[in-house]
């Protein structure tokens, strides 16, 4: 009898492997992937804990969380009206390829499908980036494409010596959160066709960090003393959970004034020492022309300036020249009317500054003309400085013949999370005041010209 029951049991196990997908569930339909984009349902997005499942607990995580950019993945406007170019030019086929790492519940649980609208989905999945995505992750089974393995109905994983036993749920060990590989899941992300779009785990294993036991969390972490939980003990090493990087904080919702000067904090503490540059002018020759020569570093161990979203982020060098009144003798990087760079695509006037340094990338389409969308990019074209380089350029700028006097030369390293014309192009208006411009590094000199 008993062995029976074994036979039986082993029979309904053995039953269960060969058919993994409950007759209830949908196909979801569109693109496939079978670790990111299942043709089945792998989760009930309804089941799924909400972060504010964790709030009372653990509040100091989730309000940093909450300002973060990854909870504003999904609500993230810019993302949103990107996401709806691609629903109309692509007839909804490939919806769920861009929202595959913004929301992994809704992409994995169907709540992301063919034609789905960004109001119809659950709050699980809105949480985009979420707590239980993160800490739910059992394994990276590809360093790219939202290539993790995540258990929503295990234990949550972290780095705690001796947890206090929470009542709320389990928890096991989480060396894989501590790892760089962790963060490239999501990081690194290749179009449907294999051009690879952003790359910062890459770039960090081509840099020096590795070998320094620097990993992503080192700088995008940093730590603190405190508590873990509510009753919890004292700890010294806690994470921050703000990932500070360049963009707005919590753009749409606002963040309390003390979370504000965390975010504040933080990235002043990233950008201080994230580049550097110098500028030398040499005397106008007989035709007027003065060489300047501009050197600037990328002083970042772990990935290069700029890095992730290259295509849509601008990083530049402005450099101005002035007599002594301050009219401006020569620009080059200063920006148009509207805010844009004098370069391609400026409306008011394209091409007019042949002297650009810009150190974002640039996608160009198949027939070799530039384009803004990645899914219409054949090819790629990256200008970042890498781990630790330094790059140098003239300028040969043209100051009149019989010029005399002394003349400034001032020179920036700027950067910014989107140019305004493709803010204006998708109906983003309202976000132009919010795309604030870094200065990352500056110098000047000046000389007297006889
Ligand atoms: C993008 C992934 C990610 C998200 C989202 C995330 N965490 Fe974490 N969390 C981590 C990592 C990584 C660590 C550990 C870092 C280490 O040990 O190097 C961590 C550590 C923790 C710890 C252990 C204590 C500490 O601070 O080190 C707690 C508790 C925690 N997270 C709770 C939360 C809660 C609650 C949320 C949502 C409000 C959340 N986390 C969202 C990645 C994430
Ligand atoms: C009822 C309270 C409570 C709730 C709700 C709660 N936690 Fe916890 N959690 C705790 C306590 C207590 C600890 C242990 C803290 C310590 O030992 O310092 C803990 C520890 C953790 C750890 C660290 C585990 C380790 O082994 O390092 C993570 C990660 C975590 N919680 C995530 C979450 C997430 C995500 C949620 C929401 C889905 C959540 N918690 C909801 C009380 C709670
Ligand atoms: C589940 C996918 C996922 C994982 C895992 C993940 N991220 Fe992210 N991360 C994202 C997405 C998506 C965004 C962009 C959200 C937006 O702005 O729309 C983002 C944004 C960020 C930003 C903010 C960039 C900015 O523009 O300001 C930083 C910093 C960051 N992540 C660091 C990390 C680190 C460090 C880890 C590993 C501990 C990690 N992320 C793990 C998906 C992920
Ligand atoms: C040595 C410190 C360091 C390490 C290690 C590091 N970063 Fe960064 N990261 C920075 C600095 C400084 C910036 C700000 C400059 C910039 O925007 O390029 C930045 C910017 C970013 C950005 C762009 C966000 C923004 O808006 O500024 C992303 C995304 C990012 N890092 C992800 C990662 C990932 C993923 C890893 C691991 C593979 C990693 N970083 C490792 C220092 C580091
Ligand atoms: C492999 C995972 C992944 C896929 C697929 C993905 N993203 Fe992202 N996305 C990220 C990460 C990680 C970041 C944060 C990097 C950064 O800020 O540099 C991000 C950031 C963004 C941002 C905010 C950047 C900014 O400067 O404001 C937008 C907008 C965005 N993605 C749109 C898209 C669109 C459109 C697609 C489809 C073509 C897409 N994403 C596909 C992971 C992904």
């Amino acid at each position: 009898m008993r062995r029976l029951l074994f036979v039986t049991l082993m029979l309904w196990l053995i039953g269960c492997e060969s058919d993994p997908a409950p007759a209830s569930v949908d196909a979801i339909g569109g693109i496939v992937d079978d670790v990111s984009m299942p043709a089945v349902a792998t989760v009930n997005a309804a089941k799924v804990a909400p972060a504010s499942a964790c709030k009372a607990c653990h509040p100091q995580h989730f309000a940093e969380w909450s300002g973060s950019r990854h909870a504003a993945a999904v609500t993230d406007q810019l993302f949103q009206a990107l996401v709806g170019v691609r629903q109309k030019q692509r007839a909804g086929k490939e919806d769920r390829f861009c929202t595959q790492c913004h929301s992994i519940v809704g992409v994995r649980s169907g709540d992301i499908h063919p034609g789905f609208a960004f109001s119809d989905l659950q709050q699980a999945s809105v949480d985009a980036v979420s707590c239980a995505v993160c800490h739910g992750a059992t394994e990276v089974l590809r360093t790219h494409n939202a290539g993790l393995k995540v258990d929503f109905a295990g234990p949550l994983h972290g780095n705690l010596a001796d947890p206090k036993a929470a009542a709320a749920h389990k928890v096991a060990p989480g060396p894989l959160l501590q790892s760089a590989e962790f963060c490239a899941a999501c990081h690194d992300v290749y179009e449907l066709k294999g051009l690879s779009l952003e790359r910062p785990f890459q770039e960090w294993q081509d840099s020096p960090a590795p070998d320094q036991q620097q990993t992503c969390q080192t700088c995008h972490m940093p730590t603190y003393d405190g508590q873990a939980a509510v009753g919890g003990p004292q700890r010294t090493g806690l994470h921050h959970h703000r990932f500070v990087g360049f963009d707005p904080p919590g753009a749409a919702t606002g963040t309390e004034a003390g979370l504000k000067a965390g975010f504040d904090n933080d990235l002043a503490m990233l950008l201080g020492d994230a580049a550097s540059l110098t500028v030398l002018a040499e005397v106008p020759d007989a035709t007027g022309v003065a060489n300047l020569t501009v050197s600037v570093a990328n002083h970042i161990q772990g990935h290069s300036l700029p890095t992730g979203t290259t295509f849509l982020r601008q990083c530049w060098l402005e450099v101005t020249v002035r007599d002594a009144s301050g009219k401006v003798l020569y620009q080059s990087g200063d920006l148009d009317a509207n805010g844009d760079l004098r370069n391609r695509w400026s409306q008011l006037d394209p091409f007019g500054d042949s002297d650009l340094i810009s150190f974002s990338s640039e996608l160009i389409d198949a027939s070799g003309a530039p384009t803004l969308f990645p899914w219409l990019a054949a090819e790629h074209h990256r200008n970042a400085l890498r781990a630790g380089e330094t790059k140098t350029f003239t300028y040969f700028a043209p100051i009149a013949k019989d010029f005399h006097g002394a003349i400034a030369v001032t020179a920036r390293l700027r950067l910014r999370a989107a140019p305004p014309f493709l803010l204006r192009l998708v109906g983003l208006e309202t976000l132009l005041p919010h795309n604030r411009t870094a200065e990352l590094a500056h110098d000047a000199t000046a000389l007297a010209v006889p």
